[in-house]
């Protein structure tokens, strides 16, 4: 068992917060599906993660048996609803039940509209829309009959701002979000919570090489958001946590930004020069 500090998404909440609770992250070995992993089993949750690459399993299964955790991994193809069907039954087989789905898997690409594949449109829409339906319903329906469980879904603030080069992901997370807040209301009487979060752009390395793949963009994009600088993924990891955690038992059906205040939009004046203004009239 390791002496190393707790991952920094974990350091908000009680060591056992998810003691005796079974996640399953899908895309949960890289980026902010990592994170989430990491502080989930840090905190006493017995994680799954799905993968459509075996090859994104290895570093998460080493770390955690340096560290104690309880980790396994699923090579899985969210696009596929016979594939997670399986899944379901066998993670319910094996563990007794699933009490937390993080519908994490994404595809993404800047393109602009006009030249986007309709492969790759489809491509998008059915890891990001398909995706997170297939593995709501097929482990929903147990989270049904358990009489408990939550989803989170995680989406973006272009979903309503929109942003040039992502309408196949714009429109993907448009509509996991509207399936988040549907999902809400159908399953609130289940005992079942469905939320997202909706990160701004975030440094993790698929971002960094998908989103600002040129010298300056970072910087550029930096000096954008209000609070002065991208988030970590742990960062938005730990927010996460906060929405599958006993601490926000009354919220469903909301959508948690996590963006600096990227997406509330720039005024006529930059911060400061509107008091420099005189006003006339
Ligand atoms: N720009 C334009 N088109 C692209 C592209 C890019 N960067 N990447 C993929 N495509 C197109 C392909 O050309 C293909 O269309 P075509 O056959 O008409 O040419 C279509 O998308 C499917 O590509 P393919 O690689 O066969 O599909 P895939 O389903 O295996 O993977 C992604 C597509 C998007 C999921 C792939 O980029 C991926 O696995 N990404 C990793 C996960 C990720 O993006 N995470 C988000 C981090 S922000």
């Amino acid at each position: 068992m390791s002496d190393r500090p707790r991952p920094a998404a974990a350091r908000w909440l009680p060591e056992c917060t998810f003691e005796g609770q079974v996640a399953l992250v899908t895309g949960g070995g890289t980026g902010l599906g990592l994170e989430m992993t990491r502080g989930l089993a840090s905190l006493g949750a017995e994680v799954i993660v799905a993968s459509r690459n075996p090859a994104h399993h290895g570093a998460i299964l080493d770390e955690a048996r340096e560290r104690g955790w309880k980790i396994h991994a699923v090579e899985l193809d969210v696009r596929e609803p016979i594939a997670v069907e399986r899944c379901a039954a066998e993670l319910n087989e094996r563990f007794g039940h699933v009490d937390l789905l993080i519908n994490n898997a994404a595809g993404n690409f800047l393109c602009p509209a006009e030249r986007l594949s309709s492969r790759a449109w489809r491509s998008v829409l059915g890891i990001v829309l398909d995706g997170t339906f297939y593995c709501s319903r097929y482990f929903g329906r147990s989270m049904i009959e358990r009489g408990r469980g939550q989803i989170l879904n995680i989406v973006a603030t272009y979903a309503w701002t929109g942003m040039p080069g992502v309408v196949h992901s714009a429109s993907a997370k448009a509509g996991v979000l509207a399936m988040t807040r549907t999902l809400a209301t159908e399953w609130a009487r289940f005992g079942i919570r469905v939320n997202a979060v909706a990160p701004g752009p975030f440094h993790s390395e698929g971002a960094a090489e998908r989103l600002w793949p040129e010298p300056g963009m970072r910087e550029r994009l930096e000096s954008q958001v209000p609070l002065g600088r991208l988030a970590s993924a742990e960062e938005v990891a730990g927010h996460c946590l906060y929405l599958l955690s006993p601490a926000s038992e009354y919220i469903t059906g909301e959508c948690l930004v996590v963006d600096g205040g990227l997406s509330l939009g720039r005024n006529m004046w930059a911060p400061g020069e509107s008091r420099r203004k005189p006003v006339v009239g």
